[in-house]
């Protein structure tokens, strides 16, 4: 587990996925920025069964309540990237600025990558505030490069760079 200040990371278990389900298919869950899915759990485990240099997080309070999840994964572009949402109720109380903190801390205090990426919705002010917060900057959009939820849509590239971020923000090499 990672701990942090309010939160802490816990890793996910293949039996976790009943409850990454009912998160995932849940339009309040996504927002209203991200693809609509219909995922069973066995589509969930095949995803997590084939994650080689990836990893699932919940994003937990210090009484072990669930509030979200964070993960890092390889993009389609072959770039170490992030994903992550936080219940609706528990958005806005600055969890989200902290997850995304630990996760960029973990990766690069882990492992000899130089480069973190996340793709956003351009319109998804609430993920570029939180990514500006961890260090991300804006590198461009990709146009009208997926469907979703009727149209084609955009897609915001932000990044952090291993000499951009420094030092850790809330994790130490101690508790990695
Ligand atoms: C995006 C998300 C993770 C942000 O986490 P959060 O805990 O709500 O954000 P925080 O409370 O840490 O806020 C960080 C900053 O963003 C701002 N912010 C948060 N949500 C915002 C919104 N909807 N509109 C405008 N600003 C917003 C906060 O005011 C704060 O600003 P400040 O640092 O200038 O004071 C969360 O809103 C979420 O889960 N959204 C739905 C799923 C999603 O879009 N995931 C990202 C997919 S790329």
């Amino acid at each position: 587990m990672l701990i942090g200040n309010k939160l802490n990371l816990r890793i996910m278990e293949k039996k976790d996925m009943p409850i990454v389900k009912e998160w995932v298919n849940d339009i309040d869950f996504i927002g209203d920025f991200e693809p609509i899915t219909q995922e069973t759990i066995t589509d969930l485990e095949k995803q997590y069964e084939s994650l080689t240099e990836g990893q699932w997080f919940f994003i937990e309070k210090k009484d072990g309540t669930k509030i979200g999840y964070v993960a890092h994964f390889i993009s389609g572009l072959k770039q170490t990237a992030i994903g992550y949402a936080l219940l609706p109720n528990e958005r806005s109380k600055s969890y989200g600025t902290e997850a995304i903190q630990m996760i960029v801390d973990y990766l690069f205090l882990s492992k000899s990558i130089i480069r973190i990426q996340a793709e956003i919705h351009p319109n998804n002010i609430g993920s570029q505030r939180v990514l500006e917060k961890a260090g991300f900057d804006k590198e461009g959009i990709l146009r009208k490069c997926f469907f979703s939820r009727g149209e084609w849509r955009d897609t915001a590239i932000f990044s952090v760079l291993r000499e951009e971020w420094k030092e850790p923000k809330i994790l130490t090499k101690a508790n990695i």
